[in-house]
């Protein structure tokens, strides 16, 4: 098939984890006899320096007439003045906004070899499987009123506002149970509903689409209490579906059970076909430009991509045997291994070659 893939490196270690993601779609287009058209744009701080904004609307617009959009991470301390009239974040933010991207998956599976990895107790990681369904162009991400303003007394106050409609809500809970369907169909939807109200409207809400999903088991749980039983019995979770900010907070919580954040990627997904796909982690300043952040999560993510935009099953799950069998044979980055760690490229390299052993 043909297919145009925007392509958005960005700050810090974006671009070098982008690489790598890079690299898997073109050995998989040359393996598979497709024809990839990956064009790179600038987002995030890189774009503030080039442009004086973090996302043209030339970008955003050709974002939304390809196929895909591949993305690495945003920001960094050059950009982090809480003064500043713009910031990378963003460019970001403008993008899932821009193009209706609602729904953000984020799969969390922990290797088994990498069960050592995690501060958790192996025990206490078998079994994990969870799907997290964060919705992402609603909530205090977007609400307003957003400023701040200062009193004749000399005091200043900031606001955010917390707001959702009920169609956000309906529709990333449908696409919840959708998901849970095809999995051991248990969701979890995840709010604050004994003190604010746009849970309350959530749970509602929640409740009314869970009714006509009736092969699915349903539950509702306080975000404090799910944050605790995402360490203490992750197991016992399929799909978790919840608003923007707890599902930020949650999925970073998340990622420790596999070990590193650099393993996670993510899918966010709206109406059109047009998905973007990122790993969850972020630009990490403090080890950019070293070579030494972990690909997984961006190569995870274009694993995603193939299969949720561009339909592409079986070259999906053939990118996700490489990298479990480059896990398997000890293969490890610096988040994951001090002793004898590979590069960012290295630990590419090894994926791409696991990934033409796959399909020979
Ligand atoms: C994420 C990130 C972003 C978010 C930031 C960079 C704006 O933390 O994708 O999880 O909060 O959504
Ligand atoms: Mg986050």
């Amino acid at each position: 098939m043909k297919a145009r893939i925007a392509v958005l490196p960005g700050d810090g270690i974006g671009p070098e984890v982008t690489a790598g993601a890079q690299q898997i779609l073109e050995q998989v287009a040359h393996l598979f006899d497709h024809k990839f058209e990956l064009e790179e744009y600038l987002m995030g701080g890189c774009s503030i320096d080039r442009y004086g904004t973090p996302l043209t609307d030339e970008t955003l617009a050709d974002c939304n007439a390809s196929d895909a959009v591949l993305l690495g991470a945003v920001g960094g301390p050059k950009w982090d003045d809480p003064m500043a009239k713009v910031r990378p974040e963003m460019g970001l933010l403008g993008l899932r906004k821009g193009m209706g991207l609602f729904a953000n998956l984020r799969p969390v599976r922990p290797h088994p070899d990498l069960m050592h990895a995690s501060p958790l107790k192996p025990e206490l990681l078998s079994g994990v499987d969870m799907l997290v369904v964060r919705e992402l162009t609603g909530g205090i991400y977007f609400g307003e009123p957003q400023g701040r303003d200062s009193q004749p007394d000399g005091n200043t106050r900031a606001f955010d506002s917390m707001v959702y409609w009920d169609y956000e809500i309906e529709r990333v809970v449908k696409l919840a149970c959708n998901l849970a369907a095809g999995r051991r169909k248990k969701v979890t939807s995840v709010d604050k509903a004994n003190v604010l109200e746009t849970s309350r409207l959530w749970r509602q809400v929640a409740n009314n689409v869970a009714v006509s999903h009736p092969t699915i088991t349903f539950d509702h749980q306080l975000v404090d209490a799910a944050a605790m039983r995402l360490i203490t019995q992750p197991s016992s979770f399929d799909v978790l579906v919840t608003g923007n900010m707890f599902g930020d907070i949650l999925t970073d919580e998340a990622s420790v059970l596999t070990g590193s954040i650099g393993n996670l990627p993510s899918a966010s997904l709206g109406d059109s076909g047009t998905g973007l796909y990122e790993p969850i982690h972020g630009s990490a300043p403090d080890i950019a430009g070293e070579g030494i952040a972990n690909p997984i999560g961006a190569i995870l993510s274009a694993a995603m991509l193939l299969r949720h935009s561009l339909n592409l099953e079986s070259e999906a799950s053939a990118v996700e045997a490489a990298v479990m069998h480059t896990l398997e044979e000890g293969c490890r980055t610096i988040d994951l291994r001090q002793e004898k760690a590979l590069s960012t490229q290295q630990m590419t390299a090894e994926i791409i070659k696991n990934l033409e052993t796959q399909k020979r």
